[in-house]
């Protein structure tokens, strides 16, 4: 009979990790890992794990024998990164090269979750073969995790997305969240309009996740995000009109100096090779907003 393959997921508490959790469990041995906040995800087993603690990783790793460790610590936010570079280097580099140290000897399947702040940001559209020259101290300490994790691992995959477009599990509030209630209580939200990404579905990345774990590419970065390339900005408006809230609510955030060019990036990703190798499944921004809508009902 054929063995239920073990997955760990290190931070499992997060936005990104318990949605993984949540979907995987139907088809694994998951094990999620969480650092301050402890949540219970039925038929998943939650464990404490600190990405500083080595010997811990050591303890959890050699228990569990994972054969996939999908790697989703740490915040996806450059201004907390910027503000907290201590921790975010611990979190997204560090922590990294340790799990990957920790899991070299047996070898599993690593996924490291990355996002496309390891570009510059000049002309989007990056494709996964393009020079890496990030900015931003996010940027960077991604970059030193992917490194870390290509040197120790024989079978990994750097998976780079656009910022991921779904409802939080309470704990961090995800721009869709903060969008709902802002809206829901007709307050004001200010958003940038500077910075375009390709935003896609937490589930379509979910999805992608999924395959990868059965098989897929060794060894390589793919690339994955939505169809359309937006601001922030643009973003809230187009969930405003979606939802029947009013979008005038919705405002665009000034900075000091913004009347040069400077502001604009465009960090959005190309991902055409996980669509031909792995078929992943493009979203329009309508579609992950079907998706935002179903779960709501479901
Ligand atoms: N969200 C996106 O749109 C997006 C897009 C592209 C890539 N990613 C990447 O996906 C990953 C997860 O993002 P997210 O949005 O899910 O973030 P999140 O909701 O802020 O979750 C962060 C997770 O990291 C854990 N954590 C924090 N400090 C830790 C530590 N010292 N040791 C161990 N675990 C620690 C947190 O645990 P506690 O909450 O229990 O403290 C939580 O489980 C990040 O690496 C991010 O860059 C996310």
């Amino acid at each position: 009979m054929k063995r239920t393959k073990a997955v760990l997921i290190i931070g499992g508490s997060g936005f990104v990790g318990s949605h993984l959790a949540r979907r995987l469990r139907n088809k694994y041995k998951v094990f999620a890992t969480y650092y301050q906040h402890q949540i219970r995800i039925p038929e998943v087993t939650m464990l404490p794990l600190d990405v500083t603690e080595r010997n811990w990783i050591k303890r959890v790793i050699y228990g569990i024998q994972p054969d996939v460790i999908i790697y989703a610590a740490g915040k996806n936010n450059p201004q907390w990164a910027d503000d907290h570079s201590r921790d975010a280097e611990q979190i997204h580099t560090n922590g990294a090269a340790s799990v990957s140290t920790v899991a070299s000897i047996l070898q599993p399947r690593m996924i490291y979750l990355s996002n496309s702040h390891v570009f510059d940001g000049s002309r989007g559209n990056y494709k996964e073969e393009d020079v890496i020259l990030p900015h931003s101290p996010l940027g960077k300490m991604k970059v030193s995790g992917e490194n870390y994790i290509r040197t120790r691992s024989l079978n990994y995959i750097i998976l780079r997305s656009g910022p991921l477009l779904g409802i939080g599990n309470g704990i961090e509030m995800t721009l869709i969240d903060r969008l709902r209630i802002a809206l829901s209580k007709g307050k004001k939200l200010e958003l940038s309009p500077y910075d375009f990404q390709s935003y896609t579905s937490i589930y379509g990345i979910i999805d992608l996740i999924e395959k990868l774990i059965e098989g897929g590419p060794r060894n390589k970065v793919l690339h994955y995000g939505g169809l359309n390339k937006l601001s922030e900005y643009e973003l809230g408006i187009e969930f405003a009109k979606y939802f029947g809230y009013d979008p005038s609510i919705i405002l665009e955030k000034r900075y000091a100096g913004e009347e040069n060019d400077l502001y604009y990036s465009d960090y959005s990703l190309n991902f055409t090779q996980a669509i031909s190798t792995l078929k992943a499944q493009p979203f329009f921004l309508k579609q992950c907003f079907d998706l935002i809508k179903q779960n709501f009902v479901g």
